[in-house]
């Protein structure tokens, strides 16, 4: 091993995966997640150097910005990053393009192909191409069709397209989409994303499950008494009403999110560590769920809206009165569920599903309660004796935590719940 191979930093950088040269292009670039995520993740992936010079950044909307705008508008989002970082910024930003495309229009189609390749010219991104779908839902199908009719998906080795959630409306519609999309694309050049499965949190699942031998003969009915997902987050809708309104946090969040985390924490390990064998596990855990009560679901599922709160000092909108939010919706940004996984690992135990959008707290986590002692030996120091239960913090604080009873200091012997506490920030800087 050379010297410098044994500076830690150095060799985790070599254990990263790298981008290949590519035009990364953005349909839906005027939207909030371009500035609020896209290109901030881009940015911190350009500092840690995993993009490579052959790389560009195509904004595509039907606003008519230039280069020049496009570039300044994503600046001032990414004030605070910049500020700690100018020069890389400068560099950056050299990236970074802009053109007015309507998807529905045959002849913008025909300009983006002529600019693709001007900036392959530029950049030496070698005709690669990633076409991001950051449009409303409503023009995936559309989107794809007129890709694949302007000749910009034909290449299967060196075009691919990204999709984002909520795909389709419900089952029959997801169907069609599906359908629409294979008939333009190669599966290979499909890529159907959730973003919560690129969160570290959320592959320590896979981890924590499979790369140890304590949890596996405890991760099942025989010991395990309840499963909670939770995903709160304390912002509202903020200004994605035209897109929220017909999604609601049942397809903003669960049918995705939620249901990745639920099909990690309860499939059976797979075969190999491949996408294939592990989306086999993750469609039977999905097989075997159903509701709680399938004839009554309103007997097992809840359904919410935030109305007006805050203090006088600072008070929060209500989502009726939220911009662009029908005055009278009934649209839900609060969901929980009740939800059984009937197969042999699960039969029995609860699954309980919820996330809502303005709650008290931002948090994201998988908690696993544990049957109960059988037998109470002790009294308890506290409220009553509690049930281990094991914490996979998913955000923030991301970590995890193991609560167990331990004798309460002092005389007599009473229990107490402690925790123990695993934390990425702690552990790994
Ligand atoms: C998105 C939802 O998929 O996930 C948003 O559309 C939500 O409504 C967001 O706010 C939450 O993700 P994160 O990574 O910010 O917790």
């Amino acid at each position: 091993m050379t010297a410098s191979l044994t500076n830690p930093l150095r060799v985790g950088l070599r254990q990263e995966r790298v981008i290949s040269p590519q035009c990364l292009v953005i349909f839906g670039a005027s939207g909030d997640l371009t500035h609020r995520k896209l290109i901030p993740a881009l940015f911190e992936l350009f500092r840690q150097r995993r993009l490579p010079s052959e790389f560009a950044i195509l904004g595509c909307a039907r606003r008519p910005w230039s280069d020049a705008e496009f570039r300044s508008k994503m600046e001032k989002s990414l004030a605070v990053e910049i500020a700690a970082d100018p020069e890389a910024w400068k560099t950056f930003c050299d990236g970074l393009f802009y053109e007015p495309v309507d998807l529905q229009i045959d002849e913008d189609l025909v300009r983006l192909g002529k600019r693709l390749e001007q900036i392959d010219r530029l950049r030496a991104t070698r005709s690669n191409r990633t076409f991001y779908m950051s449009v409303s839902p409503n023009f995936y199908g559309s989107g794809c069709r007129a890709l694949a009719a302007a000749g910009l998906l034909a290449d299967s080795k060196r075009s691919r397209v990204v999709i984002e959630k909520p795909f389709g409306r419900d089952f029959a519609s997801a169907q069609d989409l599906n359908r629409i999309v294979n008939n333009c694309a190669k599966e290979n050049q499909i890529f159907r994303i959730d973003h919560y499965l690129g969160k570290e949190t959320v592959q320590n699942i896979l981890v924590l499950r499979f790369a140890n031998t304590i949890f596996e003969p405890i991760w099942n009915r025989n010991y395990i008494s309840s499963v909670q997902i939770t995903a709160a987050e304390t912002v509202g809708v903020e200004e994605r009403a035209g897109y929220y309104e017909s999604a609601g946090a049942l397809r903003d969040m669960v049918q995705n999110h939620l249901t990745q985390m639920l099909a990690l924490t309860a499939m059976e390990p797979p075969g190999r560590y491949e996408p294939e064998s592990i989306r086999n596990e993750k469609a039977k855990v999905l097989q075997a769920a159903r509701l709680a009560n399938e004839a009554e679901p309103w007997k097992c599922c809840v359904r919410g809206q935030y109305g007006p709160g805050g203090s006088s000092a600072d008070p929060l909108t209500g989502y009726r009165q939220e911009p662009g939010v029908d005055p009278n919706s009934t649209t839900e940004t609060y969901v929980s569920m009740k939800l059984f996984i009937d197969n042999w690992r699960w039969q029995g135990v609860p699954f309980y599903l919820r996330t809502g959008k303005r709650m008290p707290k931002r948090l994201s986590e998988v908690v696993l309660t544990f049957r109960e002692a059988p037998v109470h030996l002790f009294d308890s120091a506290g409220a009553g004796p509690t049930a281990n239960q094991l914490i996979l913090r998913i955000q923030p604080n991301e970590g995890a935590d193991f609560r167990f009873e331990v004798k309460a200091p002092g005389s007599g012997m009473r229990s107490r719940p402690v925790d123990m506490d695993f934390s990425y920030d702690e552990s790994f800087g």
